[in-house]
């Protein structure tokens, strides 16, 4: 990859995720020297600050990530900009900082507007820089924006927001930022399937039984009651994170791993999911919210700082979904994600059909263990893949092991962090590993009527003790199947 010139401005510097994921990310790629040799961060928030000031936070907030020196260094690449985002006088004011650092730092006008503010602001900001003429690529350089999700709320306003970008820039230009798909696990999806000839041919309903996708987090609602409380798990992970996943596990392999041609192939799988009619919803979908645990000391969502005491918002969803078309028709798909469960597991685990005979006395093929490969996200990166096999000795006796490979193991040093990479594809001008307009939509066409549902009947909610696996109703999800998620951590 290879990253041009640029300056970064980061709207919304002063937040949580500028202190938590870009900086730490962009630091982090300045001591592996991947960062480009003329670059600059230029941060923007309302707090009243000057550089130096801006400078000692960045140290701050990084004190733990490097050297004095290292910080020193890369501090002097911080610079800030302080102003309210609906005033155009910070927009001149920006267009003016702007020209007197990209003369003094050689980026040759190319930008990056990189909008780590609440979304309500994504339009007013894009208006903003769009009409001090911030957004053209006419003085020589390139300006891209990258947009956090929540890319709208629903369908509705999903398309509203893309109006009002598409206003001031062209899709080219917009970087729709999903960090799953900069993890290297999820990446490597499309090397194991696409770049070895053994598993493509088994990849369908003729050899696999079904795929589970699992997010399961230990921590809480932490400090974003405010948008967690609007926003719930199925517009937090399912729009975006999950659905990406399995669209890359499920889609039809593309001509070249090309921006569009790859983006082409998931919003096709996504186009094949079988809409939820309201009768079957209670059937194919689990809503679930934390509740005290009391032996663990936990407390319930609705005790949380800042939630509603009544509140409905989901904290757990799983989904049984269905791909109509030829390679899935049959095979489902079973997604859950929530926080606050026993473990922080993500995985993307797929279950192979049992043997269709079984020669073994006394063995019959269901109680011989089928195959399943496992796509390790994360605590650990890695790939198993589950086999039976003979244990040593004079009797036919069998055992379950495991054929894995952990990425800590084989490629030693840390793998980079999503945004590390996500980042820099951006500054490369690459858009295959972010999210395209018509994604984002057909994403939300998905949800969109769950979602309806959901807020029109809250009995469907049901509850989970802290730090448990998850409510009961989502084990019947597959029991009614005959099959069972695998246990939080086991792999
Ligand atoms: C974010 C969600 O997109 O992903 C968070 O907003 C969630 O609620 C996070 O905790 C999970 O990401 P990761 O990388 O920790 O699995």
């Amino acid at each position: 990859i290879k990253a041009e010139s640029c300056g970064m401005v980061i709207f919304g510097a002063s937040g949580d995720l500028a202190r938590r994921k870009l900086l730490p990310a962009l630091f982090e790629l300045f001591r592996r020297q991947l960062l480009p040799a003329n670059f600059f961060i230029l941060g923007g928030a309302r707090t009243e600050m000057d550089d130096d000031a801006f400078r000692r936070s960045v140290r701050e907030s990084l004190a733990e990530a490097g050297s004095d020196s290292e910080l020193e260094e890369f501090s002097g690449f911080c610079h800030y900009i302080a102003g309210s985002y609906e005033q155009p006088v910070l927009y001149e004011a920006l267009k003016s900082r702007l020209a007197e650092l990209e003369a003094g730092c050689l980026t040759g006008g190319n930008r990056i507007y990189y909008l780590a503010t609440p979304p309500v602001l994504y339009p007013v900001i894009t208006e903003g820089l769009g009409r001090a003429g911030l957004t053209s690529d006419a003085a020589g350089g390139w300006s891209r924006v990258v947009v956090e999700k929540p890319f709208g709320r629903d369908l509705v306003s999903a398309r509203e927001l893309d109006r009002a970008l598409l206003r001031y820039l062209t899709e080219q230009q917009i970087y729709r930022i999903d960090h799953y798909l900069g993890k290297e696990t999820v990446q490597n999806i499309m090397i194991l399937r696409f770049a070895n000839t053994i598993f493509e041919p088994v990849w369908n309903r003729q050899y696999i039984d079904h795929v589970q996708i699992t997010v399961a987090e230990t921590l809480g609602v932490e400090n974003r009651a405010g948008y967690y409380d609007q926003t719930g798990a199925l517009r937090d992970m399912f729009q975006n994170h999950m659905l990406e996943m399995l669209s890359l596990v499920a889609m039809e392999p593309p001509a070249s791993f090309d921006g569009d041609r790859h983006r082409d192939e998931k919003v096709k799988l996504l186009r094949a999911i079988r809409p939820y009619s309201p009768w079957d919803m209670d059937q194919f979908l689990v809503r679930g919210q934390y509740a005290q645990n009391s032996d663990k000391n936990l407390p319930a969502y609705r005790q949380e700082p800042g939630i509603k005491s009544d509140s409905t918002t989901e904290t757990y969803a799983a989904m049984q979904v269905m791909v109509d078309n030829w390679r899935w028709r049959g095979v489902p798909f079973y997604l859950r994600s929530g926080k606050r469960l026993a473990r922080k597991v993500s995985e993307i685990a797929i279950a192979f059909k049992p043997v269709p005979h079984s020669m073994f006395a006394g063995l019959m093929p269901e109680n011989l263990l089928s195959n399943v490969l496992v796509l390790a996200i994360q605590p650990e990166e890695g790939i198993a893949l589950s086999m039976e096999t003979k244990r040593p000795g004079p009797h036919m006796c069998m055992s379950s092991l495991n054929l894995q490979f952990s990425y800590r193991d084989v490629f030693g040093e840390r793998s980079g962090n999503a945004y590390e990479r996500l980042l820099l594809d951006c500054m490369a001008g690459d858009q295959t590993l972010f999210v395209r307009r018509d994604g984002a939509e057909v994403a939300w066409n998905v949800l969109d009527p769950i979602l309806q549902q959901w807020q029109e009947e809250t009995g469907s909610l049901c509850f989970y003790p802290a730090g448990a696996a998850g409510p009961e109703q989502a084990e019947a999800l597959l029991a009614k199947d005959g099959r069972a998620w695998r246990p939080l951590g086991d792999r």
